[in-house]
């Protein structure tokens, strides 16, 4: 936990995006042993986004970025800084943040990086954004939070191919009025749980590719046990802990929203129970998009903007967990 600056640092614009083909619970029900009263059963999810071939986290990253620009109403060559948080790029050097400003046309050398921290990165991301600003080294940051995991999918293993999707968002922060944007937050990571979740490469442009990998791909492993148990602990707790360090008396019953990482609907439930709010304070949008990991977060907060439930004034919670194990949560007021 470290403290924040009161220094008001929020979110100038938002976007989103996901890839248009759709994968229902029927159609894995055809690919694997699964059935679709299963899977909404256990983790909440009803279909997902899955991106054409071609495309990948960084075309997602790009339109994201598009989207929150054209909200901001900024220019690329307005931003300062380029974070793109995901773990699941077509290549790992270049990073998808310089494709990302090659493909918004800057025409400056924005600096630019991504940042791996899995299904916590985007909170990850806005936190280092806020201390960019705050430390007066930049004025505008884009962050970005995107994964294409259907790249690193066994869709023989039924453990992960029924709960990891694909998709993204991004928000342009900079300074805004007083009394509005990050109050506090808790970034944490249990290297313990290291093995929990894991992606041994990335960076395959075309990973079904037999020959890629000398005709062997790279699929993300994954303790369902171990990361439901972890995220059942977690999210409540880092949610307190954010409260905390967003001081003046601040208890959860004081949020008008929290925008959650949509993992499972259970563990959202758990966290609801532990922090004694009801569900209906908490965005849930994963029946129409699964575990899109870094991209699920911002999904969620442009859904519940365009629901017109995140507004000017609304006083809410982002937190995530994942591989890692990281997990992070911030206080925000809109
Ligand atoms: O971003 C972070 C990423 N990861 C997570 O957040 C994952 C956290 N973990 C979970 O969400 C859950 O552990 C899972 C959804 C992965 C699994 O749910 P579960 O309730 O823990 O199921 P389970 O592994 O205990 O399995 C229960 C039963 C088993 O059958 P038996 O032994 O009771 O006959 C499994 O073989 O369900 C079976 N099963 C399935 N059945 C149909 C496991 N996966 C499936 C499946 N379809 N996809």
């Amino acid at each position: 936990m470290c403290a924040v600056d009161k220094t008001a640092i929020g979110f100038l614009g938002l976007g989103a995006y996901v890839p248009e083909r759709v994968l229902t619970n029927y159609d894995l029900e055809q690919m694997v042993d699964t059935s679709n009263d299963w899977i909404v059963t256990r983790t909440g999810i009803r279909e997902r986004r899955i991106c054409a071939p071609g495309e990948g986290a960084v075309a997602i990253a790009t339109e994201s970025a598009r989207r929150a620009l054209e909200d901001a109403k900024l220019a690329v060559d307005d931003i300062d800084l380029i974070i793109c948080c995901t773990f699941t790029s077509e290549t790992l050097c270049p990073s998808a943040a310089c494709q990302v400003q090659r493909n918004l046309g800057a025409t400056r050398p924005i600096p630019a990086f991504d940042l791996a921290a899995a299904c916590s990165g985007f909170i990850y991301g806005c936190s280092v954004a806020a201390s960019f600003i705050r430390s007066g080294v930049y004025r505008r940051v884009l962050v970005i939070g995107v994964d294409a995991i259907s790249k690193f999918i066994d869709w023989s293993d039924r453990n992960t191919c029924v709960l990891f999707a694909d998709g993204g968002g991004a928000a342009v922060l900079g300074q805004v009025e007083e009394g509005h944007g990050l109050l506090g937050q808790s970034l944490g990571a249990d290297g313990s749980g290291a093995d929990a979740i894991r992606l041994l490469s990335s960076g395959v442009a075309d990973p079904f590719s037999a020959t890629a990998m000398n005709g062997h791909r790279s699929t993300i492993t994954m303790n369902g046990h171990d990361v439901f148990k972890f995220a059942t602990r977690i999210l409540g707790t880092a949610v307190e802990e954010a409260l905390a360090d967003a001081g003046q008396g601040l208890k959860a019953a004081d949020l008008d929203l929290i925008i959650p990482h949509q993992a499972n609907v259970r563990i959202i439930e758990s966290a609801a129970k532990k922090l004694k709010l009801p569900m209906d304070r908490f965005v849930i949008n994963i029946d129409k998009f699964g575990n899109t990991s870094a991209g699920t977060v911002p999904l969620a907060m442009n859904d519940a903007r365009q629901d017109g439930r995140l507004k000017p004034g609304t006083l809410f919670a982002v937190v995530a967990f994942g591989g890692g194990l990281t997990y992070a949560a911030s206080i925000w007021r809109w």
